[in-house]
């Protein structure tokens, strides 16, 4: 793999997104992997991530320059750039002219820079700058702030930039990240879907052996091509739980039920336990807590369903040893699995997991982003409708009703969000919007007017974003027409509801959903 050193920024995973997307593999590796562990992974390339640290500061992440002795091409980027430089015997200078956001650079060939633009816009974020390349490196590039915004050893294939090439707001940024993995690093396109398919397959075998395992269906794309993928792998020892936690949307029940089933052929059996989860939610407005209540309420419930499911085997002492799961890397990352990323949200299928789990997981897509789950799904053959589903979380409603949970309020919101899902596919939106959280401010009332008299109601808040992997959003800048029509709707259909708002904010600062 080409190993992503994570010096503690965001930015490491989208890294490796933009380097699989270039058709390498790609693992993030945390920067206080030794030497010697970094080398045991057989690097094909490395890449060193930015970081939010200046190299001077206290405690500021370690370089060792040992690395640079191991024979494999490396790519400093930003705070890998200025460490990079440092390692190697260049200079770093606290030169007081911070740059931040789009800067304009000016590049002159090499292998990173050849026959692009010269004058080109790059995303930047640093304080400090390399003012001197080590020796026997070529610079290629400078901005005003920077004066060496890039440079080039190719005797023994290492380079280096000062900005992101990996975001989007640097336009070129992906065919640099190509040419070093390409040109300076030669590697070929191997990371394919088909080839991610068959390696996940032979992984999936290995673990589970003869084992039986479960795997628990959300109506999403994740679970589902989980299942399909482990399906597919040991067939009949699969049987996929689909729990109705009552806090689906309009039609989600059926969609699971047929659609799925009908696409893979696997074994589905459907829990109801609407009445359980409400019961354990009574009471309960703080996020977390409802976050850890129906995790655990989860697991509860697919550890009853094995008796159902292992059927006559249960008298023969069969039982079930794994439990399938749809998380996905930013799932892992965000739920601190990261070095040195904050707990921001307990996502129900990894931080709120009882401790006393009766099962091992198998997480088959826990290292891939969702545009590979989609492509890893359409490989294995499951239908657009759910492939190209828009992610819905796995607390479901519960966590889109801001105060405490119950059947009233979840019915009033699963009838606002049918209404918007239905007239953003009909004004033909879905492919632009990434999900549009509908959300229930149930412990907020506003005074409104409506027929004759005075209402008290709640408003419904719609939160359109667009995003490529949920890991940062824009809200979607829907036409008016559009909005008007669903608040109209809304606000006639639905009792109790006198108001609509429109939720302006990207991620950060504001989560995608509102809990
Ligand atoms: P946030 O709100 O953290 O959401 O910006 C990022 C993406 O994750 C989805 N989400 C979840 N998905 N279990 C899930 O399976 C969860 O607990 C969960 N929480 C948020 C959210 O819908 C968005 O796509």
């Amino acid at each position: 793999p080409v190993l992503v050193v994570d010096f503690g920024a965001q930015y490491a995973q989208l890294i490796a997104r933009r380097v699989r997307e270039a058709g390498v593999y790609s693992e993030v590796i945390a920067h206080t992997a030794s030497v010697r562990e970094i080398a045991a992974k057989d690097p094909s390339g490395i890449i060193l991530s930015g970081g939010p640290a200046s190299v001077y500061a206290e405690g500021a992440p370690a370089l060792d320059p040992a690395l640079f002795d191991l024979g494999v091409p490396v790519l400093g980027i930003c705070y890998g750039f200025q460490a990079m430089a440092r390692a190697l015997g260049g200079t770093v200078e606290h030169t007081g002219g911070r740059e931040y956001g789009r800067t304009a650079v000016e590049v002159s060939g090499g292998a990173l820079h050849q026959g692009l633009p010269e004058q080109q816009p790059v995303w930047m974020s640093h304080g400090d700058a390399v003012t001197e390349a080590p020796a026997g490196f070529t610079v290629t590039a400078s901005s005003e702030g920077a004066p060496v915004a890039a440079f080039e050893c190719l005797d023994r294939r290492l380079a280096g930039v000062q900005y992101h090439p990996e975001v989007r707001h640097s336009p070129h940024g992906q065919e640099v990240l190509t040419r070093f993995l390409r040109d300076v690093a030669g590697l070929e396109r191997t990371w394919t879907t088909a080839n991610i398919v068959e390696q996940l397959i032979e992984q999936v075998r290995a673990q589970v052996g003869d084992g039986r395992a479960l795997c628990g269906l959300s109506g999403g794309v994740d679970s589902a091509v989980a299942a399909a993928l482990v399906q597919r792998a040991i067939g009949e020892k699969l049987t996929c739980v689909f729990v109705d936690h009552g806090l689906l949307r309009e039609g989600e029940r059926g969609q699971v039920e047929n659609d799925f089933v009908a696409a893979t052929g696997a074994r589905l059996v459907t829990i109801d336990a609407a009445a359980t989860f409400l019961g354990e939610l009574a009471g309960v407005s703080d996020p977390e807590a409802k976050r850890k209540i129906i995790g655990r309420e989860f697991i509860r419930s697919f550890e009853g369903a094995v008796t159902e499911v292992l059927g006559d085997a249960a008298s023969t002492g069969a039982t079930v040893d794994f439990l399938v799961q749809g998380t996905l890397y930013p799932d892992v990352v965000e739920s601190g699995g990261g070095s040195g990323t904050a707990n921001i949200k307990s996502h129900h299928n990894v931080g709120g997991l009882p401790e006393d789990l009766q099962f091992t997981l198998v997480e088959p897509l826990r290292l891939l982003f969702k545009d590979e789950v989609r492509a890893v799904g359409r490989e294995l053959g499951l239908p657009e409708e759910i492939v190209g589903r828009q992610p819905f979380p796995g607390p479901g409603l519960a966590i889109r009703i801001v105060g405490e949970v119950t059947a009233e309020r979840l019915a009033l919101l699963r009838r606002a969000d049918a209404i918007a899902r239905e007239e953003l596919t009909i004004a033909g939106l879905d492919q632009q919007i990434w999900q549009c959280p509908v959300v229930l401010l149930a412990d907020v009332r506003s005074v409104g007017v409506q027929g004759d008299g005075r209402t008290y109601g709640h408003p419904i808040v719609l939160r359109p974003v667009s995003s490529e992997d949920a890991m940062t959003a824009d809200w979607s800048r829907l036409p008016y027409e559009v909005l008007e029509t669903i608040s109209t709707r809304i606000t006639n259909e639905v009792p109790d509801v006198n108001r609509v708002v429109l939720d302006v904010t990207s991620k950060p600062p504001g989560t995608i959903e509102w809990e």
